[in-house]
């Protein structure tokens, strides 16, 4: 029995697609494979205390940073997934020095490149908090058939074509944008199917929740240091909350429900932040964007107007309730 208005991400996708007439459906077959290597992924998150997936992989990712197993499981099985749907061309990750090319005869004549983060909050796996993965979809601006290359890589956000996370919390969510509103699906594990369960979010004008790592203050530019301060010595003013896991994913997702901001300035000794713009910066702003907020750099600049030269490329994030990113941003031209 089909249960009055419960839909499913496959049914939400065909619908959508059905409005675009000349749609080949190729977006939706990007979606189905998203959505299956998310269920893979859910499923080893969930096993994590359980099996030996949990630690240390030993080695150092492209960012120089530890890699946990996990987050190379999800870069593997995030890869298989979409090779094997045979309808994208190349994808970057955070996992990957370059570009992965998918060359088999099934993807050859695909438009689509994925940029993705596997594992978003990997700190946070050995101490069973939320998780997540990001992803981005581009069409290639060469013509199909010939080989990848930077420039079909290296887009602006604003040519996003989809962008979406997926977070593995209490509950594990697919939350998505094709430019067309945000919709949030909960992953129902009864029936292996992710349901619509938030439909067309909408990011609060303003909120009460300012989400930074406290500990980088001393290194943090004088503007957002006294927009820092305006927030806890709040008393007389509106009482705000300091809220971070350390999981931009979780972080985000937090303050896109309740109203919020989430930033990650430049520090004195990393002046672009830390945040990748390709696999964190432009998905989360084409979503913060889509629901109504604001994401920029801090300094006017839209995040998703940004020409990336390179595909690990960092830049300050401030984004969330419009009317709290205007306010940093006025502490920060003061
Ligand atoms: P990742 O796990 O993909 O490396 O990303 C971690 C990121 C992001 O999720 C989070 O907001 C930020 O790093 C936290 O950084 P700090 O520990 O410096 O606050
Ligand atoms: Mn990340
Ligand atoms: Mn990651």
């Amino acid at each position: 029995m089909r249960i009055n208005k419960v839909i499913s991400l496959s049914q939400f996708i065909a619908d959508q697609q059905s409005k675009f007439p000349g749609a080949t459906g190729d977006l939706s077959k990007i979606f189905r494979d998203i959505k299956f290597a998310a269920k893979i992924v859910n499923r080893d998150v969930r096993k994590a205390g359980l099996v030996d997936i949990l630690g240390a992989h030993g080695t150092v990712n492209v960012q120089g940073e530890e890699v946990k197993k996990l987050d190379m499981i999800a870069n593997e099985e995030f890869k298989s997934s979409l090779t094997l749907g045979g309808d994208c061309c190349a994808i970057i990750s955070e996992e990957e020095e370059d570009i992965h090319h998918i060359e088999t005869t099934l993807n050859q004549d695909s438009k689509y490149i994925i940029a993705m983060d596997p594992l978003d909050g990997s700190s946070n796996i050995d101490v069973n908090a939320s998780i997540g993965t990001i992803f981005s979809v581009y069409q290639r601006i060469t013509p199909v058939g010939g080989p990848v290359n930077m420039d079909d890589v290296l887009q602006k956000g604003t040519n996003q074509v989809a962008a979406g996370y997926i977070i593995y919390g209490s509950s594990t969510m697919i939350i998505f944008t094709t430019g067309q509103g945000v919709n949030a699906f909960t992953l129902d594990s009864s029936i292996g199917d992710f349901l619509l369960s938030h439909p067309d979010i909408q990011i609060p004008k303003d909120g009460k929740i300012y989400s930074i790592n406290d500990g980088i203050y001393d290194r943090m530019g004088p503007g957002v240091q006294k927009y820092v301060d305006y927030c806890r010595n709040s008393i007389d003013k509106e009482t705000y909350s300091a809220r971070y896991i350390g999981s931009m994913v979780a972080d985000f997702h937090r303050n896109m429900l309740k109203g919020g901001i989430f930033m990650y300035p430049s520090t004195t000794d990393a002046p672009n932040g830390k945040l990748r713009l390709m696999f964190e910066s432009n998905p989360m702003a084409f979503i913060t964007e889509q629901a109504g907020g604001k994401a920029t750099t801090g300094d006017g600049k839209r995040i998703m107007e940004l020409q990336p030269t390179k595909i690990h490329q960092r830049n300050p994030v401030f984004m969330g309730s419009p009317d709290m990113v205007n306010k940093v941003e006025s502490f920060i031209y003061k």
